[in-house]
C-alpha cells in the first residue's frame, strides 16, 4: 500500500450499518428482524444489478422502497411500519470505529471520499446525521453516471476527478462483490470482512482483508 493518494469508501455496510434500521424496530418486528433485514438488503442489491442489466434505472431510494415492499410481504411485517423503516434508513448508524478512524485519516491528509449507489441526497443526509459532513472531500454517487456498481463507469468517477492512477486509490468495501468490482477495475481493494464471510470467486482476490476499519490506520 504505497503511493496511496485517495481512500475511497463504500457507504452501505462498510461505513454505515444497513441492519440498524430494522434493529431499531426489533421490539415491534420480533426475532425475525435480522432475517428480514438481510432479505431486504439482498433484494435491494439484486434490484440494482437487474435494473442495470435491463437498462431500467431507478434511483437507490426508489429501489430501497421497492425492495422493502417485497421484504415486508415476505416476512409478514405490518404495513404501517413502512414509513418508520424508510425514515430510519435515511439516518443509519455508522459502525462504532468509523468516526475516529476517519478523523485520524483526515489528519494524515489523504483525499477521503465515499463512492456509493446512494443518491446525492441520501449520502448527504447520512453524513450529516452522523456529524461526518466535514470529513469527506467528495460523496460520489452513481446517479452521476446512471448505472449501478460494479459498472466500471462508477469506479471511473474518482479517477477522473482526482486525476490519479487506479492503483493510487485504496478502496474499502465490506461487500465482497464490490471489492471484486473495484479490484478487477484496478483499485487497491481492501475487504472489510466484518462478519467472517467467505470471499467470492469473481476473478479477483482482495489485496488485503481486515475485520474493521481501525486496522486501516496501521496499513496506510
Ligand atoms: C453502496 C452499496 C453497494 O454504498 O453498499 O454503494
Amino acid at each position: 500500500m504505497k503511493n496511496i493518494k485517495a481512500i475511497i469508501f463504500d457507504a452501505y455496510g462498510t461505513l454505515f450499518d444497513v441492519n440498524s434500521a430494522a434493529e431499531k424496530c426489533k421490539d415491534k418486528i420480533g426475532d425475525k428482524w435480522e432475517g428480514f433485514a438481510n432479505f431486504w438488503r439482498t433484494t435491494q442489491l439484486e434490484y440494482t444489478w437487474l435494473r442495470s442489466l435491463m437498462k431500467r434505472h431507478k434511483d437507490f431510494w426508489q429501489i430501497t422502497e421497492d425492495s422493502l415492499d417485497k421484504s415486508m410481504k415476505a416476512f409478514n411485517i405490518d404495513p404501517s411500519m413502512k414509513n418508520e423503516l424508510l425514515n430510519l434508513y435515511k439516518v443509519l448508524s455508522p459502525f462504532k470505529e468509523v468516526p475516529e478512524v476517519l478523523k485520524v485519516l483526515k489528519e494524515k491528509n489523504f483525499k477521503l471520499a465515499i463512492l456509493s449507489n446512494g443518491t446525492p441526497d441520501l449520502l448527504n443526509e447520512l453524513v450529516k446525521s452522523n456529524n461526518l459532513n466535514n470529513v469527506f472531500d467528495d460523496l460520489f454517487s452513481i446517479e452521476e453516471v446512471g448505472i449501478y456498481k460494479p459498472d466500471s463507469k462508477v469506479y471511473d468517477m474518482p479517477i477522473n476527478k482526482y486525476r490519479i492512477e487506479k492503483n493510487e486509490i485504496a478502496f474499502l468495501s465490506a461487500n465482497t462483490w464490490d471489492v471484486s468490482g473495484g479490484g478487477n477495475y484496478g483499485y487497491n481493494a481492501i475487504w472489510v470482512n466484518r462478519n467472517n464471510n467467505i470471499f467470492d470467486n469473481l476473478d479477483y482476490k482482495p489485496n488485503l482483508e481486515i475485520n474493521d476499519l481501525s486496522e486501516l490506520i496501521n496499513i496506510i
